[in-house]
């Protein structure tokens, strides 16, 4: 760092102690921090939500076809750093006001699906559900990224009930299979994690990546039908030889 930033800093610093100190800003900063605090915590409330949706559909669904359609299910809250990030990258009022109303993603929940068809029988069972209402569906899997990138995005908004009230919270799930969310959480690492210029050259692997995985995600889901349909075959058999 140079010296003229050092003395820039320390100015700064100083500057922001000074107005700390004042009680009127003191008290701003804290009611701004407390109702920041409580609106993330109807995220998380809204995000356990969902999640536990997403369970009770993974357990309905596995005694229907006798095997888990959801491999796993993360959640994430928005950091504090990010959404002043993305408030200010898109010109947006930075107020709790502004958050609900202009960011999608504060509560995140990603459902990791064994095989692509379960996804969407995943989102329209999801979708079905009286309480959600989409505002937002963008299928990156009918119609992939320039880059690869697969996944199914909606941005939902879903009811939390509190001890007197009723508040509807905005939720973004992404539905990937492994290998879709294989690949992007490693895309994210190369791609973000260095402060290098990404060539053409690694943008085409990348591509190339994503292509074979997705042709792997199509075999993989044609063998596991074509043993569903032997297994219906069998169970068929036997029934006609019981009779
Ligand atoms: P935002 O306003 O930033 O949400 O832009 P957007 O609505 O155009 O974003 P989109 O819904 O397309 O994607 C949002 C999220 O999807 C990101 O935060 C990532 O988690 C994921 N995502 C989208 N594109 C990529 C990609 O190319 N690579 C990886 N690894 N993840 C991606
Ligand atoms: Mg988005």
């Amino acid at each position: 760092m140079k010296e003229s930033e050092i003395q820039d800093n320390t100015e700064l610093e100083r500057m922001m102690l000074e107005k700390l100190a004042q009680d009127g800003v003191r008290s701003k900063i804290q009611d701004f921090a407390l109702s920041y605090r409580e609106l993330m915590a109807y995220y998380r409330c809204a995000m356990m939500e969902v999640s536990t949706k997403f369970q009770v559909l993974n357990e309905e669904l596995s005694l229907q076809y006798d095997r888990n359609p959801i491999e796993s299910i993360k959640t994430r809250l928005k950091s504090p750093e990010s959404t002043l990030e993305k408030l200010q990258r898109k010109k947006f009022p930075i107020s709790m006001a502004s958050i609900e109303e202009n960011i999608n993603d504060i509560a995140g929940v990603r459902v990791i699906c064994a095989f692509p068809s379960d996804i969407y029988m995943l989102a329209e069972a999801f979708l079905r559900q009286d309480d959600i209402v989409l505002l937002e569906r963008k299928d990156y899997i009918k119609t992939p990224k320039p880059n690869g990138y697969r996944s199914l995005h909606l941005v939902v908004k879903t009811p939390i009930f509190l001890h007197n009230t009723k508040r509807m919270m905005k939720v973004e799930v992404q539905f990937r299979t492994i290998s879709m969310d294989w690949w992007a959480s490693l895309e994210h690492k190369i791609r973000y994690k260095k402060d290098v210029l990404i060539s053409e050259e690694i943008d085409n692997e990348l591509y190339l990546c994503a292509e074979i995985s997705a042709g792997l995600d199509r075999r993989m889901e044609e063998i596991q039908q074509k043993v569903e349909l032997c297994a219906a075959m069998e169970e068929q058999a036997e029934q006609m030889n019981d009779e």
